[in-house]
């Protein structure tokens, strides 16, 4: 049963309240969420990531990456990273990674981002669709890894079964869930959610490294002969699932990381891939000064290719807990539903290039190759990104 003593010792006596009203096996079950988790360390990440948080540093130093623009590759330099590109895939030396486990809250969709359908066809069978043209093309099959979370994972996989794979071989599509951490009140205490349960949140999309580590999944591309990575968002209607130019882009630079990018609007919402002593990063617009943002205009667009040797040393190492404060829906000591601001931690990805010993950026042109769905209304939404799609003849 719960033990008192422990849980005064760690703040965590609401629970004692909460078990007052709660059944026999309510009460186990919740002893058996609690004895799952290591208090100490939540309390140390909530001391670090919020108590002790400092006012966002503007780092000094920061250097724009040094990048190419594709509109200033000749037409012949454009065929033959092609052909060097279909060449590699040909070869089997590419798999591709779909981050799909986010919660597209701000979109207003029920159910996964990639189920949200323009003229009939959803977010993910247009990339499968690509990636199945490009099989037929090479006459090789491409392993598909697909990341989602416990928010979206079965109602992903159902849309799947629902849709045939979208006649994709599913022999070569790879679900695999990132972890969950859990989320707290902005006093530290642990949160019970709607079923009773510890709430627990997805780990951002940083632990997307730890997850194929832990499902040994980096190992089994190195033993199918993979030697890179092609990673990807959901939510860009307009994205180029392992474009062959990019790929042979990637193949002449022989990075650990390779990553696309578009010019920046003025004020754009979007990270800025930069170089602060040296390391790449990914500053997002509110970690830089209004002058930074307009200056340092080379953005993130979620598409990069990272070499497998690379993860496989990188990918243990650590990357910092970013905090993200919202209303989440959680249960009081009266068991009433109620949505109060609290403490969500996410990891990610792009924190891994301070690892990288040698990046390249390629800008692309946004017109055809960046439209994020974000939200229901207004910019980056449903309108936009049907008007891009149209643009590009794609609906
Ligand atoms: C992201 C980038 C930002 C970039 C923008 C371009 C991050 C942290 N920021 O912002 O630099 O300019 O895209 O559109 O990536 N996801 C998971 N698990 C999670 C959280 C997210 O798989 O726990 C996935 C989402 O499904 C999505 C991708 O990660 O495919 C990006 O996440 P999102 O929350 O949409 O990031 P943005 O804030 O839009």
């Amino acid at each position: 049963m719960l033990d008192e003593t422990m849980l005064k010792q760690h703040g965590q006596e609401h629970f004692l309240e909460y078990s007052k009203v709660m059944s026999q096996s309510e009460k186990e079950q919740l002893d058996l969420d609690i004895n799952r988790l290591d208090l100490d360390e939540i309390n140390d990440l909530y001391q670090d990531v919020y108590v002790n948080r400092k006012p966002i540093e503007v780092a000094e130093d920061i250097e724009q990456v040094n990048f190419d623009v594709k509109n200033q590759f000749t037409l012949d330099e454009l065929k033959s990273y092609r052909s060097l590109g279909i060449k590699a895939i040909k070869e089997g030396k590419f798999a591709v990674l779909l981050m799909a486990g986010g919660q597209g809250t701000r979109l207003g969709h029920k159910g996964p981002k990639g189920t949200f359908s323009f003229n009939d066809k959803s977010l993910f069978e247009r990339q499968a669709e690509q990636l199945r043209n490009l099989t037929e093309e090479v006459g090789t099959p491409i392993h598909w890894y697909i990341m989602t979370s416990d928010v979206n994972h079965k109602d992903t996989l159902s849309f799947f079964l629902e849709h045939k794979y979208f006649d994709y071989d599913e022999n070569y599509i790879h679900f695999f869930k990132q972890d969950h951490i859990v989320a707290l009140t902005t006093e530290g205490k642990l949160i019970l959610d709607t079923d009773k349960h510890i709430m627990r949140t997805p780990n951002g999309n940083g632990g997307v490294f730890k997850s194929l580590e832990k499902n040994n999944l980096l190992s089994e591309m190195k033993e199918n002969g993979v030697e890179y990575l092609f990673l990807n968002n959901i939510d860009n209607a307009l994205v180029k699932v392992l474009d062959p130019e990019f790929v042979g882009y990637t193949i002449e630079k022989n990075s650990d990381v390779t990553t696309k990018s578009i010019k920046a609007y003025e004020d754009e919402k979007v990270g800025r891939i930069v170089s602060v002593d040296g390391k790449k990063r990914v500053l997002e617009y509110s970690e830089l000064t209004p002058e930074d943002v307009n200056k340092l205009d080379n953005a993130n667009i979620g598409i990069h290719v990272f070499k497998v040797d690379f993860l496989i040393d990188a990918a243990s190492k650590p990357l910092p807990y970013h905090l993200a404060v919202k209303k989440l829906k959680q249960l009081d000591e009266d068991f009433s539903v109620v949505e109060i601001e609290s403490l969500k931690f996410e990891l990610f990805y792009f924190d891994i290039f301070q690892y990288a010993q040698t990046f390249a950026t390629l800008q692309v042109n946004r017109d055809i190759e960046f439209s994020p769905l974000k939200n229901k209304e207004g910019k980056d939404s449903i309108e936009t990104a049907q008007k891009d799609l149209e643009n590009n003849q794609l609906l």
